[in-house]
């Protein structure tokens, strides 16, 4: 399994410590190129190569953990983007001002999925604050839970494999329209709750 992150921040890195802890291979990018991620790839061990955006998008999952307003320039010209599973880690608010996002009604996974025409979008790893996303996720003598939503049977349990591979218990909410805002933030009820299954 070939894997990489776009986003190089808070969520990216977290994302990039579980993936290094786990032991699987990965790129990851930011939008000012590989030399200025030396400093992380090194703390993040042997597992993590500083890529670019267009190296990082050829992977066979590519996580997207970009600022919201910057998405669109992050996938525009990266592509193509048909078959890639891509797990959207976004939330529509961003810093400083932590204004929702008018979407328009629509589910914030379909205005990404817009964005990346012949994606498989899964939305997943957005639901928790950074810090908890990068902490050991046997958690109170469970395993912390993360939420995933998609249309593509396949993308879904290829990500539900991967986030029980990391440690978490995985939750299927079903597509990106119904699930997707279920773990939507901001608007849907679950984001930011730390829940532990235990069986
Ligand atoms: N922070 C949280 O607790 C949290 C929780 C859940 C979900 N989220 C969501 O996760 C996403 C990322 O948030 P964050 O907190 O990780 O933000 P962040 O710390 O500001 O990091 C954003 C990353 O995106 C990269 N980026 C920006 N434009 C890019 C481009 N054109 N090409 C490639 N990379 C680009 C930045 O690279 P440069 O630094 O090189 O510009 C940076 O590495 C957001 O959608 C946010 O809503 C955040």
């Amino acid at each position: 399994m070939n894997i990489a992150i776009i986003g190089a921040g808070a969520i990216g890195s977290a994302i990039a410590q579980q993936l290094a802890r786990a032991g699987l291979d990965f790129g990851i990018a930011n939008s000012r190129g590989p030399d200025s991620l030396a400093g992380l790839v090194r703390d993040l061990g042997p597992h993590a190569a500083a890529v670019s955006a267009a190296e990082a998008a050829q992977a066979d999952i590519v996580f997207l953990a970009v600022n919201w307003s910057k998405i669109p320039a992050a996938v525009k010209d990266v592509g193509p983007w048909q078959g890639r599973i891509v797990i959207d880690a976004n939330n529509a608010i961003e810093a400083p001002l932590f204004q929702a996002v008018d979407l328009g009604g629509r589910a914030s996974s379909a205005v990404v999925a817009e964005l990346l025409p012949g994606a498989r979008l899964v939305k997943a790893f957005n639901h928790l604050q950074a810090a908890l996303l990068a902490g050991d996720p046997r958690a109170e003598g469970g395993r912390r839970v993360l939420f995933y939503s998609g249309d593509d049977a396949q993308a879904k349990a290829r990500v539900a494999q991967l986030i029980e591979r990391l440690g978490f218990a995985g939750i299927d909410l079903g597509t990106l329209d119904g699930g997707g805002r279920l773990a939507q933030f901001p608007g849907g009820p679950l984001p930011v709750l730390n829940l532990v299954k235990f069986a």
